[in-house]
């Protein structure tokens, strides 16, 4: 099969599964026009992803979430909603536009009583999180800058019990993390991607797994549960 081919094969078994298995949504798809409408980046996951992310929140019967790099807060809808009615999410969020965008979308869920944005650069705030004694949190999705993935697992780890699962988004990169180079201490996201899905592999503190995702291009979804 060409390239093309299976490309587009890929996009119609997306859109199949949408059309099967994700109900239409008024508020979701508010969402995504309000998003395109400030110019914030096409860069949320896929419907298809944000009813995994659901379903793995649901089936792990998290109630305290921490999601790092909120945008307009797509994601973290989908997470808010897997919830108990207690349930509570923190979204790091370092642009001020794309926090104010959130929280707009969040208010129209019915969900701002539920989730709190916090604006800021993740490696600052999850250490205040930690100071102030807010976790342990139950799931986390890691979704941000991909150079600070390192930094937030490790953060995510600290702010975890045994038992918490941690998703971090994107680490298939339509293949590109076949070639990354592991050793390069110095390289580009690609290489630190690339050693981050090594170290899930073989931390002995973790338990993990890579979830591909094809919608056109392939991602991957990294499933982790820390050890007792
Ligand atoms: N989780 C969202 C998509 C997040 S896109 C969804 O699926 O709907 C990544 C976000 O991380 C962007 O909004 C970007 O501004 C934010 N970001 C980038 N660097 C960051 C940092 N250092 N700390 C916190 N957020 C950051
Ligand atoms: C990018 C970031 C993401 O989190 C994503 O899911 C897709 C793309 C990006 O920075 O290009
Ligand atoms: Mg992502």
């Amino acid at each position: 099969m060409s390239e093309n081919t299976e490309s587009q094969l890929s996009q119609r078994i997306d859109s199949y599964l949408e059309g099967l298995f994700v109900p239409e949504d008024t508020v979701l798809e508010q969402a995504l026009k309000d998003m395109e409408q400030n110019g914030l980046p096409s860069i949320n996951v896929s419907p298809n992803e944000g009813q995994l992310l659901y379903m793995l929140a649901k089936l792990s019967g998290a109630r305290k979430v921490l999601e790092i790099g909120t945008l307009g807060a797509y994601s973290t809808i989908w997470l808010a909603r897997a919830l108990p009615p207690e349930g509570r999410v923190i979204t790091l969020e370092y642009e001020p536009k794309h926090a104010a965008v959130a929280r707009r979308n969040l208010e129209r869920a019915g969900l701002s009583d539920r989730v709190e944005v916090r604006v800021g650069a993740g490696l600052d705030l999850l250490p205040e999180i930690a100071r102030n004694g807010e976790g342990p949190f139950d799931l986390f999705f890691i979704d941000a800058d991909k150079s600070n993935y390192p930094g937030y697992l490790e953060w995510a780890i600290k702010l975890s019990r045994p038992g918490s699962v941690i998703l971090s988004d994107n680490l298939l990169r339509n293949g590109d993390v076949l070639k990354a180079d592991i050793k390069n201490e110095h390289g580009s996201a690609n290489d630190i991607i690339g050693r981050y899905n090594r170290q899930l592999a073989t931390d002995p503190r973790l338990e993990s797994l890579i979830i591909p995702l094809n919608r056109g291009h392939v991602d991957g979804l990294g499933v982790t549960v820390v050890r007792s």
